[in-house]
């Protein structure tokens, strides 16, 4: 019950604060160019209606607080503990470029890293942890890749990933996703060959459960040349201690001199996080940077890279940012 309410407010504030946002400001804009003509009579709408913006703003910015308070004090069991596979995948994998979303910017920073990197084609075994029912992260590697395994904790997410790999009918299509990555990687040509060549990649889609000694099903222990995971731990650990526990498990995938990516959304300043999929709450464990770069440190990871990426407010996540850690395992 204490669940359904605090979803309802934060929807209902979440929505109602863009939404007026929006109204306010598009209605300013379009009474200053249409009823008054002069220059400064435009200048004072567009002021007042920032003025309104910024007030309206920050009156649901507090009940969005007042919510999330409540949410603090729900316990980790009300929280959802899944999610719509195929509403996931739309919202956060649209079939079209979105500059607001932020597994774009993360597709691209993986191309970019096999690019700098100058992995050779076809030569390295990856592992995304933690998948979920999107195998678009993962196709991101298929041109370095010589085999892939997809992770994941959900029955229901490997199913939604397996139908398309087995070109079931009704399954998901992600040609969008191949496309992109051809373009991205300068190969835009070979898209429609790609989609093939990127499944035959796809070697296993395998049970996890960071929180347990057996975390990835037998067999799929590595060592592998690169490990991604991208917003699964702050999912999966309830505390500080679980998250640097779970980097070390993940770490201990990887081979010496591997690398692992780690896609995190950071919250500095967040008692709590929560995620929302389709009217879920989803749990998050509000992690800073400097969360991350102690696990990373004790995991004996070495920092290469970090690019960070601004959360939209309309985003799902209440985070302030995103950001990609590439570390390399020393030895
Ligand atoms: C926000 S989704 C991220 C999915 C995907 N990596 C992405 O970036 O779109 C979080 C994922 O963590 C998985 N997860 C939840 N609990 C887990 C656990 N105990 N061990 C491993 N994964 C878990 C969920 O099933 C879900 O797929």
């Amino acid at each position: 019950m204490r669940q359904q309410e605090a979803d309802r407010e934060v929807y209902v504030c979440y929505y109602c604060a863009i939404v007026s946002a929006r109204v306010l400001s598009n209605g300013g804009i379009l009474a200053g160019n249409k009823l008054m003509s002069g220059y400064i009579y435009r200048r004072c709408t567009l002021l007042c209606a920032g003025i309104l913006h910024g007030r309206v703003l920050w009156y649901f910015t507090e009940s969005i607080r007042n919510s999330a308070t409540k949410l603090l004090e729900m316990n980790g069991s009300e929280f959802s503990d899944n999610f719509d596979s195929d509403f996931y995948s739309s919202q956060i994998y649209p079939n079209r470029l979105n500059p607001q979303i932020h597994s774009q910017f993360l597709l691209r920073q993986i191309i970019k890293f096999c690019q700098d990197k100058k992995l050779s084609p076809n030569s390295l075994r990856v592992l995304d942890y933690g998948s979920g029912p999107a195998p678009v992260l993962a196709m991101g590697f298929s041109s370095i890749a010589r085999e892939i395994v997809l992770a994941e904790y959900e029955e229901g997410h490997r199913d939604y990933i397996k139908k398309w790999l087995s070109n079931s009918p009704g399954c998901h299509d992600w040609s969008f996703y191949v496309k992109y990555i051809a373009e991205l990687e300068g190969t835009p040509h070979e898209s429609e060959l790609s989609e093939r060549a990127m499944k035959e990649k796809m070697a296993a889609v395998v049970q996890c459960d960071i929180t347990v000694d057996s975390f990835i099903s037998e067999g799929y222990e590595g060592p592998y040349d690169i490990v991604l995971s991208s917003l699964c731990m702050e999912n999966a650990c309830k505390s500080i201690e679980d998250y640097r526990a779970a980097m070390k498990k993940l770490v201990s995938l990887v081979n010496k001199e591997g690398y692992f990516l780690l896609f995190a959304a950071i919250r500095e300043n967040s008692e709590i996080g929560f995620y929302t999929v389709n009217n879920k709450i989803m749990y998050n464990l509000p992690v800073k940077r400097n969360d991350v770069l102690k696990s990373a440190e004790e995991s004996g990871v070495l920092l290469l890279v970090e690019e960070d990426w601004p959360a939209p407010l309309w985003g799902i996540h209440n985070t302030e940012k995103y950001t990609l850690f590439v570390f390399q395992k020393l030895c």
